[in-house]
């Protein structure tokens, strides 16, 4: 069996094969970073508009390339939420029209889910039950994970998302989009404990996250200076990254210790982050918690985990009309 997953729920056209014995043999992504850079962040209409040039010629090469034809494609997966919409309807349409021309079902998935399904495309996938935390540009979550992809939210962003935070920031620093990667790379330059920033709603109890305060904090602390250097740049990256690390790092441990659950799932785009990634390291060495991450090139967007959530949900039974239907928000325990 083979299911192809498109992915547009953003800023990245994904494209897919995910094969039942072999596992993903195609994933193409192309990033229209380039596009919406000097604007410093995402233009949804550009991002609609590019996704319409990209979708059908990458599912094509694929096919090409693969000398697949559509006798080889048992589904056809989409993203269906959250995202921007115009983007998402895209994706759909293209999926829908696809699986009504070959006669296959189309499987509406959930971007986070698709994110968090990711780890169990490497060697060693974790056991249920699981912590997820997904993080990513629009979300920060941490959730309960259950077998039979049942879910529940145990807290969220009251604001802006941790991968949101790193892109802000950069632009407050005048740097590119999207700023994760652009944050991560100066703060090795800096000095962490230069700045003691926040770190937002971890001296109250609770699972939720807060970042607009540490940006806030960011934003002061860059109007006070006369002249910033690039130095002064990259100590200001390092101590921000710092504080929203710890801040992950402590809700993290929390939740692990009021479920009681031992294994830690890290997911979306902001799970790249090599800092954060050994800051979990000392859950892992205190707490005895197994952590896992999904494939470097599987933490940002892509379509190979649209194709294997959709493949997922295809096996438990999950059928869909051909209604063209798209979530902006969509809640992943609904
Ligand atoms: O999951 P993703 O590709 O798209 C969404 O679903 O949002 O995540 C993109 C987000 C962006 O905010 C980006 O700045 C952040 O993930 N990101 C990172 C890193 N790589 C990507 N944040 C921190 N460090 C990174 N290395
Ligand atoms: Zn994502």
């Amino acid at each position: 069996m083979k299911i192809l997953g498109i992915e547009t729920s953003c800023d990245e056209t994904g494209v897919a094969i995910f094969c039942e014995k072999e596992g993903i043999i195609e994933n193409k992504v192309f990033s229209q970073v380039d596009l919406h850079r000097k604007y410093g962040g995402v233009i949804p209409e550009i991002a609609s508009r590019d996704h319409i040039r990209k979708t059908l010629p990458l599912i094509k090469s694929i096919f090409e390339e693969r000398q697949l034809g559509k006798q080889d494609i048992s589904g056809i997966a989409y993203t269906a939420g959250p995202g921007l919409v115009g983007a998402l309807l895209v994706g759909a349409s293209v999926a829908k029209s696809l699986a009504l021309a070959w006669g296959v079902p189309a499987i509406g998935v959930h971007h986070m889910e698709g994110h968090l399904l990711a780890t169990l495309l490497t060697e060693d996938p974790p056991n249920y039950p699981f912590i997820a935390l997904l993080v990513s540009g629009g979300h920060s979550q941490l959730i309960a994970c259950y077998e039979k992809q049942e879910y529940q939210l145990l807290g969220e962003s009251q604001d802006d998302a941790a991968g949101e935070a790193f892109d802000k920031v950069a632009k407050m620093l005048g740097l590119n989009y999207p700023g994760g990667p652009v944050i991560e790379k100066l703060a090795k330059k800096g000095d962490s404990k230069r700045f003691a920033f926040p770190r937002p709603m971890t001296k109250k109890p609770g699972l939720n996250f807060s970042f607009s305060g540490l940006k806030t904090a960011v934003a002061n602390e860059i109007n006070s200076q006369v002249k910033i250097t690039m130095e002064d740049k990259a100590d200001i990256a390092a101590s921000f990254q710092a504080a929203a690390i710890e801040t992950i790092r402590i809700k993290c441990e929390r939740a692990l210790e009021s479920t009681g659950i031992k294994v830690l799932v890290v997911a979306g785009g902001v799970s790249a982050n090599m800092a954060l990634r050994e800051n979990l390291e000392k859950i892992a060495q205190h707490k005895k918690v197994k952590i896992h991450y999904p494939p470097l090139d599987l933490c940002t967007d892509n379509g190979a985990m649209i194709a294997f959530a959709g493949y997922k949900r295809l096996c438990s039974g999950y059928q869909e009309d051909l209604t063209i239907q798209v979530k902006a928000r969509w809640p992943l325990a609904t």
